[in-house]
């Protein structure tokens, strides 16, 4: 069946790779991108390769809430049914630590912006029959410092980067039990992928890109995954596939999480 796709962060790494081979499956694919020069650009790209012409462009730049929620007004204008999002857009190096607003960058693009589109989205999500949303977490996760969410405190990037991740997969365990209709599922696509922020970020990678797209992929349509909504995949955890495994031990507790989601919808309003 031709699902509704939208794929954050889809003008490079793992996001666009994977938008190029749901295309080729023929699906409706959403490229979002900060730049709107390289999502159009991406584009083409991809209906040429694909043969696919179903192919649109999303642009938000997601260190930025307002057009985080701008973006989202649109989405919800004009995609009434959603069949998959992946929350794929992030960010490890950055210019600035602090955005404009003075949030933390890394918390602000790898979880306050999946957050605030996500649930402004959700009903158009529900119009769909076996809808998914697949949050790319990652084997970095630290306990998430309400200081470093509120951006009063600087960290080291891997540091904000590996919160930004836990507090993503805490969320993401939370939404799965609030959207009982919706498989929701947290992945680690393997570590040290070769991608742009991985070449930014350590100059080395571990495994080839395409690691990351299979499971991306696959978690994103194949029936096998359908009942696995609240679940953590870690793709480092086997050969050529990873397994579910156990996320960070906070994702599981209760009163974290109803702290975390306390202080988010503190900051996002
Ligand atoms: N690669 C790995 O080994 C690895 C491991 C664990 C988890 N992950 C996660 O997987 C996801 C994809 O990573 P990747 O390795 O494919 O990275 P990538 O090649 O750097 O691609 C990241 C994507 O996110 C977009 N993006 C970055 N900042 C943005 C912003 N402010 N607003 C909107 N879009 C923005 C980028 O846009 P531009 O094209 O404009 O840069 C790009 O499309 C990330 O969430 C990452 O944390 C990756």
């Amino acid at each position: 069946m031709i699902k509704t796709i939208i794929i954050t962060g889809s003008t490079d790494g793992i996001g666009k790779l994977t938008a190029l081979k749901l295309a080729k499956e023929g699906h409706t694919i959403y490229v979002h991108g900060r730049s709107e020069a390289k999502v159009n650009a991406v584009v083409s790209e991809i209906k040429e390769a694909s043969k696919n012409q179903n192919i649109k462009g999303l642009e938000a730049d997601f260190s930025d809430l307002e057009a985080v929620s701008k973006l989202a007004e649109q989405i919800k204008n004009e995609i009434p049914k959603i069949d998959i999002l992946i929350n794929n857009a992030g960010i490890f190096k950055t210019k600035d630590t602090f955005t404009g607003k003075g949030l933390d960058y890394r918390m602000v693009v790898n979880y306050l912006a999946p957050y605030v589109l996500t649930n402004a989205i959700l009903q158009n999500i529900k119009n769909a029959d076996s809808p998914r949303i697949i949050n790319l977490s990652s084997a970095a996760q630290s306990p998430v410092s309400e200081a470093v969410l509120k951006g009063k405190e600087q960290v080291s990037e891997n540091n904000s980067y590996a919160q930004s991740k836990l507090a993503l997969t805490m969320w993401s365990f939370h939404l799965a039990k609030q959207e009982p209709n919706i498989t929701v599922i947290a992945v680690n696509p393997g570590s040290l992928l070769n991608t742009k922020m991985v070449k930014e970020a350590f100059g080395r990678h571990w495994s080839s890109a395409e690691k990351g797209v299979h499971i991306l992929h696959d978690l994103a349509i194949s029936e096998a995954y359908k009942n696995d909504s609240g679940k953590y995949f870690d793709n480092d955890k086997g050969n050529p596939k990873g397994n579910f495994a156990k996320a960070h031990p906070d994702a599981y507790d209760e009163e974290l999480i109803s702290k975390l989601t306390i202080k988010t919808e503190e900051i996002i309003s």
